[in-house]
């Protein structure tokens, strides 16, 4: 079975690599399929750093002088590229979210179509799993995340049944908590609701909303004016917090504007709508479906004024 099949990678690394002997960094290693597409860009001078926090992205490390992985949320690229002596880089690359590896390896938990631990950690060196969340978390705190990342209407009554339940019993694995909902849950919605009861445990688990959040705040230190944002979201969560920081480096509200009715705005997007794939490639790949392509370009200094 392949890692992952990467999605809009011609799409995003045309957008990202416009200079062959650039610093990049892709921030999502994964399987190395936009990592490797990103190499074959680059000239012998060009350099490539890419990030993974789970241990498993290290058995498709790349054997080539100009690449380095770096073990790492990329919450923490900055200082994480600071220590490798780089302050500018002339584009990053994130395409998030979890890999085809994470879902179809049945026992992390990811996937509704396996029997596993409800771990879900995507670095497994963290403590909190999904399953610790389940049983010690207070039924407010489980509600949010139900309705938040889940965007799920019942998330009270959902939240509520959990809480009961393991009064009584251990609620240990995915077929645990897919059978504590099943009753209610009539047989042709049963897999739209688990996918999101999932989804919302796994941007729970792996604080995948803050890191995204600190991540982009990072980006306008490091990347060089004309150098580019280049990010790939999954889903509305995700999409949105992309949309609104390349528009105006902000996640919530509208900038200040002055006089002349200008913002501040580290950087501007390339296009207004996000790109998407193509139906050939969503045929060969269904995970390619819901895939947004959002580029930003690297406001100069004076233009932030
Ligand atoms: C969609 S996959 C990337 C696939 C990759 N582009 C390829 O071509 O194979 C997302 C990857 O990002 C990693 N990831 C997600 N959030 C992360 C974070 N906050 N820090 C570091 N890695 C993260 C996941 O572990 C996963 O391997």
């Amino acid at each position: 079975m392949t890692y992952h099949d990467p999605v809009l990678l011609k799409e995003s690394v045309d957008q990202l690599v416009k200079n062959p002997d650039g610093i990049y960094v892709d921030v999502t290693f994964g399987g190395g399929g936009h990592s490797r597409e990103i190499l074959s860009r680059l000239s012998d001078k060009g350099r490539l750093i890419s990030f993974d926090q789970d241990l498993d992205a290290k058995q498709n490390i790349i054997e080539d002088p100009r690449f380095q992985l770096v073990l790492s949320n990329f919450r923490y690229v900055k200082n994480q590229l600071k220590f490798l002596g780089i302050t500018q880089i002339d584009g990053l690359l994130g395409d998030l979210g979890v890999s085809s590896h994470q879902f179809d390896t049945g026992e992390r938990g990811f996937s509704t179509r396996f029997e596993g631990d409800l771990d879900m950690r995507m670095n497994q060196q963290q403590s909190k799993t999904a399953a610790s969340f389940l049983m010690e978390a207070d039924e407010s705190d489980i509600a949010r995340v139900f309705a938040n990342y889940g965007e799920l209407r019942s998330a009270k009554k959902w939240a509520n049944k959990i809480v009961h339940e393991r009064k009584e019993n251990e609620i240990k694995t995915t077929t645990d908590l897919k059978n504590l909902f099943a009753g209610f849950i009539p047989d042709h919605r049963k897999n739209k609701i688990y996918a999101q009861l999932f989804q919302a445990l796994r941007i729970e688990i792996n604080d995948e909303m803050k890191a995204l959040e600190e991540l982009l705040l990072s980006t306008p230190d490091i990347i060089k004016p004309d150098g580019r944002l280049v990010l790939i979201s999954y889903h509305s969560l995700e999409d949105r917090l992309a949309k609104r920081f390349i528009r105006s480096g902000m996640f919530e509200g509208e900038p200040e504007k002055d006089m002349y009715g200008n913002w501040y705005a580290p950087f501007k997007p390339l296009q207004s709508k996000a790109m998407t794939a193509n139906e050939d490639e969503i045929a060969k790949n269904p995970r390619a479906r819901s895939a947004k392509l959002r580029i930003g370009i690297r406001n100069h200094a004076e233009e932030e004024k």
